[in-house]
């Protein structure tokens, strides 16, 4: 009996095709909360419906936010932020998402009329809030945790403008202060020494929300107005986009056109690296919009290996276990340092990943912050289990497309978290 519980991924001699990309899952978590806090009828096109951006429409339905989804647009029909109810059972479930849990925090914290506890699945409970949890209390927050874990109650209050600067470079941290300073007296200011990406940033300059940038600093005030229901279109997502870019660089004979991906810089590091390294993608910008948006072209390429250090890590985070895949193809050895922030992701995925490469037959070394990859191996391929992260998943599924024997993938379903039609696009673009 087949074990449906395996997914067995098989060498195939080249990716060609056109893929439309999955809506971007930071853009549409946020264009989900910012049409909860506006006041009206909002309509998003193109929402990534993968699992996360669920868990965030199932919280913001039980502080009384009305959606109707469709196949990939949702209507919203929100009261406003003013006006958000409590939760008959007080719970919101923020399922396996961390923008979830760490963005909806600063929108309860100063919620005088809520008191809310938030709770996720078993990694999501691994997970440490106390990122947000210091910043929050110092603007007045009331949140009691399970030693900065979840469960985390948060009740709302009075909350004052700080200045917090940054300890670790994190959107979802720099988020979650921005939102709170929404609803707190005076100003408040968020410090980043490294980028991060800036969604949250772009789209309350959408919203004419007073932000300012001065150099590090990112500053908002209280929101006074209300913001009214929007139409949006989320762009494809850079971090979808990847597995795929991954795929035909590293496959012969390979072309891919990949519709609409975001090209906000703060997201397509991986893409200048790559080219650094000797990738053919051609990136065609057409909108250059508040959230740029174009096509890439990308074609089969011989790569020679590179090194990341701390610098670079905020702007590539998601995409490091697939560049160290692509690592093993290149020529030479490639190191990737300062990334200790992939410790506290859906899995441990310095251990996942190095974990995965050795499983298919590469020579990795494990660091405490990052690893050393050994170019121009060839893969045997093996068993892999994908710790329940879903992009260990879809980095897994790459290389079984390199392999010379199959991967066999347990934890496969995981990548219904962003991206639940992944091996209905694996299979169209693969040609044998
Ligand atoms: C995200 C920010 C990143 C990223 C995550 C999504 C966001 O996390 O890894 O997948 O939407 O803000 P950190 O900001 O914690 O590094």
């Amino acid at each position: 009996m087949p074990d449906n519980n395996i997914k067995i991924i098989s060498a195939v001699d080249s990716v060609r095709g056109q893929i439309t990309l999955p809506g971007d899952k930071s853009m549409s978590h946020r264009a989900l909360m910012f049409a909860a806090i506006a006041k009206g009828q909002s309509k998003i096109k193109h929402l990534n419906i993968g699992a996360d951006a669920l868990s965030t429409i199932a919280c913001l339905q039980k502080l009384g936010v009305y959606f109707q989804l469709g196949k990939f647009t949702v209507d919203v029909n929100s009261p406003g932020i003013n006006k958000w109810i409590q939760p008959l059972d007080g719970v919101l479930n923020c399922g396996n998402s961390g923008t979830t849990v760490r963005l909806i925090s600063g929108l309860l914290a100063g919620r005088k009329n809520l008191d809310v506890t938030l709770i996720g699945d078993e990694s999501l409970s691994q997970r440490p809030m106390k990122r947000i949890i210091e910043p929050l209390e110092k603007m007045g927050a009331d949140i009691s945790s399970t030693d900065g874990h979840l469960p985390m109650r948060i009740r709302g209050k009075e909350l004052v403008g700080i200045q917090y600067t940054l300890p670790t470079a994190s959107a979802q941290v720099k988020s979650c202060v921005l939102f709170a300073g929404l609803s707190a007296s005076g100003k408040t200011f968020v410090v980043e020494n490294l980028k991060s990406r800036d969604h949250t940033e772009r789209m309350m300059k959408m919203f004419k929300i007073p932000i300012f940038h001065n150099k590090h600093t990112i500053s908002v005030h209280t929101l006074r107005r209300t913001i009214s229901g929007f139409d949006y279109s989320v762009p494809g997502d850079p971090s979808s986009a990847a597995y795929w870019i991954a795929a035909a660089l590293l496959l012969p004979k390979s072309r891919l056109l990949l519709k609409k991906m975001s090209m906000n810089p703060s997201r397509i590091a991986f893409i200048s690296l790559l080219k650094s390294c000797g990738a053919d993608i051609e990136c065609f910008e057409e909108d250059k919009g508040l959230e740029p948006v174009g096509d890439i072209v990308v074609k089969s390429s011989k790569l020679k290996g590179f090194e990341i250090r701390s610098k670079q890590v905020p702007a590539l985070i998601d995409e490091l276990p697939l560049l160290a895949l692509i690592a093993t193809q290149a020529k030479g050895e490639s190191k990737i340092t300062g990334a200790k922030e992939l410790r506290v992701k859906e899995s441990d995925r310095i251990s996942s990943t190095v974990e995965m490469l050795r499983a298919v037959g590469a020579d990795v070394e494990e660091l405490e912050d990052g690893m050393i990859i050994k170019g121009d191996t060839s893969l045997a391929g093996g068993q892999v289990d994908a710790h329940g992260d879903h992009r260990i998943a879809m980095t897994a599924s790459i290389a079984g497309l390199i392999c010379k024997h199959p991967v066999k993938l347990s934890g496969w379903s995981s990548v219904d978290i962003s991206y639940p039609t992944f091996f209905e696009i694996l299979k169209r673009i693969s040609k044998k």
